[in-house]
This record gives structure tokens, sequence and C-alpha cells, in this order.
């Protein structure tokens, strides 16, 4: 359905930022940030140069998995505020130009949720088929081999009524049954619920699960090791990735495109494969939005990215808008996995992701080179990650390509959701409470406050970049051309912008690619080369130069 002209697609060249509320800034001094906090710091985020923000989980949630196991759809985590406050923060951040998007959870529910009570009552009742209930598979073990996410059988017994019911991740949270109409019905009203209050989309968690196969056939075997074709040795053949959940988010856009102001439906779609990430934006009718993985767990090295992006675009339909993003709170900081803190890296890592034609999402911390903190076993949070190892850097030289734990998170989630570093303060001036409710990483080294002020920080680099994105070609999605660069090094057209980066630890030759330079990650304009016409990046230096001849798109000013 081509419904929507492009000016209404605010999405196309945005700015997003994933914000996990319970680390940003608490107001009310119980130790957990809350919508307060993030009241508080949009005039930060408006500074900084954001369009949209991405909420983590905000509604109520006993936090098994820190509310990835919702028991409201319709509220608001009392942790974190109340009804009132999520208007005041769409309002506020609407009067700031800035759009609000929650986190929503379709796979699965919390145990503790209204429907997973009444379904586990008995057989007959109302709600059981909204969960996915077997008989003992032949040997009278679980029906089939599928795994959870921490590499146990995704099946638990349930005694009173002699079944199994799924959980692809913690028993605390069951998979709904997709295949169940009323589930549907269900998720269309918390999506008008929400749209209806000024919500501007969803990310919507486990994009490519959902369904599941009817026959609940067991999964084949997945000996490669990669994070995104499988888990624990296992493809997610049966247990998600099935096609009819296609037809959901079909739904889900005639709804979000339903009002005047289109809503966004962004997905996390773990999936490997290109063409299968261009199947969620389907004909331009499914999600608008889709987060690529592979890019994500690509090696920080010019073949290695250039690879991922000319694969991706040549994937995706015409009117598709890639997503660039490099940390999340599952996958740990790109500053640590990608950079090892170095901080030449993270630079020309924030310069690709602010130049790459489509929208980008910066996870909270990103903007300050904000690394992964090893949280003590005796202080981890995340259940489903504990005790697996401390380090999202996988050994090669911290550029990291494998993966280390069978669910491909890279080690304990907790690493990379702890408390934003304000300031150099005690909490790094997050709470007030005696403690946070993570440990917080090297404040007084890496802060917000300073870097403020300072015209040479990662911060101001960030800045400066979505700054010149913004003018350059916000509001569009930008042409991409790859242009040649000698080994260590990748240089492309991006709409009106040339970009050339060196990814290696020696200055590279490349062809002048004109005036005005725009931006230099190290602040200095790259030496002239030893032939007419050349010049000399230094180790890890990126610059982004205007294109001689073509003007910038009409972007958001
Ligand atoms: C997604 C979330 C992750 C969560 C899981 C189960 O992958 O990003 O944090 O644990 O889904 O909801």
């Amino acid at each position: 359905m081509k419904s929507k002209d492009s000016h209404n697609r605010w999405w196309h060249g945005a700015v997003l930022y994933q914000l996990y509320v319970r680390s940003w800034l608490d107001t009310d001094g119980d130790g957990y940030g809350d919508l307060g906090g993030v009241i508080a710091r949009l005039d930060y985020l408006s500074w900084l140069g954001v369009d949209g923000i991405w909420l983590s989980p905000t509604m109520p949630s006993p936090d098994e998995d820190w509310g990835y196991d919702v028991s409201d759809y319709l509220g608001v985590h009392p942790d974190l505020g109340t009804l009132e406050d999520m208007d005041r923060l769409i309002a506020e951040a609407g009067q700031r130009g800035m759009r609000v998007l929650l986190d929503l959870v379709p796979n699965h529910t919390s145990s503790a949720h209204p429907w997973f009570i009444d379904a586990a009552g008995g057989k007959g009742s109302g709600h059981r088929d909204f969960y996915v209930w077997a008989d003992p598979g032949a040997g009278g073990g679980p029906p089939n081999n599928w795994l959870n996410a921490t590499g146990g059988p995704a099946w638990t017994w349930h005694d009173s009524t002699k079944q199994y019911y799924l959980h692809n991740f913690l028993p605390g949270q069951p998979d709904l049954n997709w295949w169940e109409p009323r589930v549907h019905e269900e998720f269309r009203q918390i999506l008008r619920f929400w749209f209806d209050r000024g919500v501007a989309g969803f990310r919507i968690d486990v994009a490519h699960g959902l369904y599941k196969d009817a026959e609940l056939r067991d999964n084949p075997p997945e000996l490669s090791g990669n994070p995104l074709a499988g888990r624990f040795g296992q493809q997610q053949a049966y247990n998600a990735n099935r096609p009819e959940t296609h037809d959901v988010y079909r739904d889900w856009r005639r709804i979000a495109d339903s009002y005047p102001a289109a809503r966004v439906l962004l997905g996390e779609t773990w999936v490997g494969d290109p063409d299968r990430l261009a199947d969620f934006y389907g004909n331009d009718d499914q999600l608008q939005l889709a987060f690529n993985f592979p890019f994500v767990f690509a090696r920080l090295t010019a073949p290695d990215l250039s690879a991922v992006v000319a694969g991706t675009l040549a994937a995706l339909p015409a009117e598709a808008c890639p997503v660039w993003t490099a940390s999340n709170h599952d996958v740990g900081r790109f500053p640590t996995r990608w950079c090892d803190g170095d901080q030449r890296k993270v630079r020309l890592a924030l310069l690709v992701l602010a130049t790459l034609p489509g929208a980008m999402v910066l996870y909270y911390g990103d903007e300050i080179g904000m690394t992964d903190v090893g949280v003590p076993l005796e202080l981890q949070q995340d259940k489903m990650s504990l005790g697996s190892g401390q380090n999202g850097s996988s050994g090669e030289g911290g550029q990291n390509g494998g993966s280390t734990d069978g669910n491909g998170w890279q080690g304990n989630r907790d690493r990379a959701r702890t408390p934003t570093q304000w300031d150099g303060s005690v909490a790094a001036g997050s709470t007030r409470a005696a403690a946070p409710w993570l440990p917080t990483g090297d404040s007084a080294t890496v802060n917000v406050a300073d870097q403020r002020d300072d015209p040479g920080s990662v911060l101001s680099l960030c800045r400066d970049l979505l700054s010149l994105r913004r003018a350059e070609s916000g509001g569009q999605l930008a042409s991409y051309q790859p242009l040649p660069a000698p080994p260590g090094g990748w240089a492309y057209r991006a709409g009106s912008l040339t970009v050339l980066a060196n990814f290696s630890d020696r200055p590279v030759t490349c062809q002048d690619p004109g005036r005005p330079i725009l931006l230099s990650t190290t602040g200095a304009t790259p030496a002239a080369g030893d032939a007419a016409g050349d010049i000399l990046l230094a180790p890890w230096q990126g610059i982004v130069a205007r294109t001689a001849g073509v003007p910038p798109a009409p972007g958001r000013r």
C-alpha cells in the first residue's frame, strides 16, 4: 500500500535514541531511572539532535526479564511512573520536535498476566488457547527439541493441567499462541490504545517470533555458530521465523497508516540474511523499519561493514528505510565490542553510523563513548544471562565476529545497562539513592558534563555529526554509492556527502574528495598525499566532505 507521502515518513534519515529508562535518571530516589528523569533530560536529547526516543519496556511487569515480561499492556510500571507521566513525556517531547516509541512485546507475556493466570486455571479456561500448550512427547518428556534463550528446554511442565507450556525465553515468559484470533484482536486494541495517546510507534520485541509451527516439528541442527543462524546448535526454523508472522505486520501497518501522522513499526528482526530482512518490509506494507543484526555483528573493518551495507541495500525494496545501529541492551556497547575503548575507533564508527542512508539508532551512552561495565556476579540483575562472560570482545583484537554464548548475546547483558554517566559525582549523577540498581562505569573519565563543555570530545563530535546529517539529509532516504578505496579504507557517497574512512592502523592514501571538508574525526584536515589530488588519512581517521556539484537535500532544519 503506497498510501503515505514521503514527507510523512519522518523516520527517513532520522536519529532514534534507545533509552534504557531504569538507567537514565532517577528522580524519586529509589535507585531506578523513571519517566520523570526522561522528561528532565529532554532538553539534552533535543540539544544532541535526536528525532525520536525508543523507551525500553515501560509496562507493568514482575521484571523476570526487566519489563520484557509484561503483565499489563495498557499501563505504566509503577517503578517508572504513571500513565499521566507518559502523557506528559509524549507532550513535552512533542514540544521539542521529538517522538516517543514504546517497546511492545507480542511474542510472550509474563506468567503473571491475567491471560496466563486464567489459561493455567484449567484446560477449559477462556484464555487457554492464548498460549501454546502440548502433551508430552513420545518418550514422555517435552513435546519436541526446542530450546529457550538460556539453552534449556523451551517447555515447562504444568502439573495441575498435565500439559507443557511453551516459553522461548524464561519460564515466566509464556509464548502467546498467534493461531488464536483473539490474540490478534487484543493486540490491535493495544496498538490503538497507545497510538491514540500520541505514541509515535513501537519497537517490536522478537519480531521474527510470534507464530510457531502448528505441528510443533523439531528444529534442525545449526552448526556454524553464527549467532544469527540459530542458538545453542539449533536453527530456529519452527519455534520462530514462520511465514504467517508477516500477516500480523500487514495488519498492524494498516492500523499505523490509519493515523494522520503515520505511526512507525520498528522490528527486532533477528535474521542473518538480507533477503529475509527485506521480507519484513514487504511490499511497503509491513514494518517501516527493521533492525540490521548482520551490521551489529560485523567486524569493524572496511570490507566487512561495506559488504553488509551493500548487501542490505541490494536486498531492500527501493522505498525501504534501512536501520543502522551498533549497540543495544542485549548485545553490548560498540565502544567495547568494536573499539576496545579506542576513542579513534569510536569516533570513526559514529561517523559511519551517522552518514549511512536510512535511520540510525543510538544507544544511550553511545554519544559519549560509554563502554561496557564489568558487573560482579553478586550485583548482576539479568536472570537470562546471569554468570555469562563479562566482556563483549571476542578476542579478535576486540573486533567481534563470532558468538561466545549459545544465544548470541555474548555475555552478561547487565554490562550494557548501567546508569548513564552524567557527571563525575557519586553514582555518576544518575540517582540520589545510596546505590543505583546497577554499578556505574568509569564516570570520572567519561561523562556527559565534561564532554559537553569540550569541543574536542566524542559528544561534541556526535552532536556535530547529527547536526550535519539533519541539515544534509534529514527527512530523506539518501542515495549510496561506494567509491574506490585502498585496502583498509572505505569511501562512499551518501546523498550530498562524500565519506572517506580509514579502518586501519596505517595512514591510507585516498583521492581528495574536494572541498569543503565538513567534518573530521580527528579535528584535523588530512595532509596532502604524494601525488596531486591525493590526501592522506591518519590511522582510524574519517572525514566528511560535500560532494562537488551536489547540493544538500532540503533536510529538516
Ligand atoms: C528481546 C529483547 C531482550 C529480551 C527478549 C525476550 O530480544 O531485546 O532483552 O530478553 O527479547 O523478550
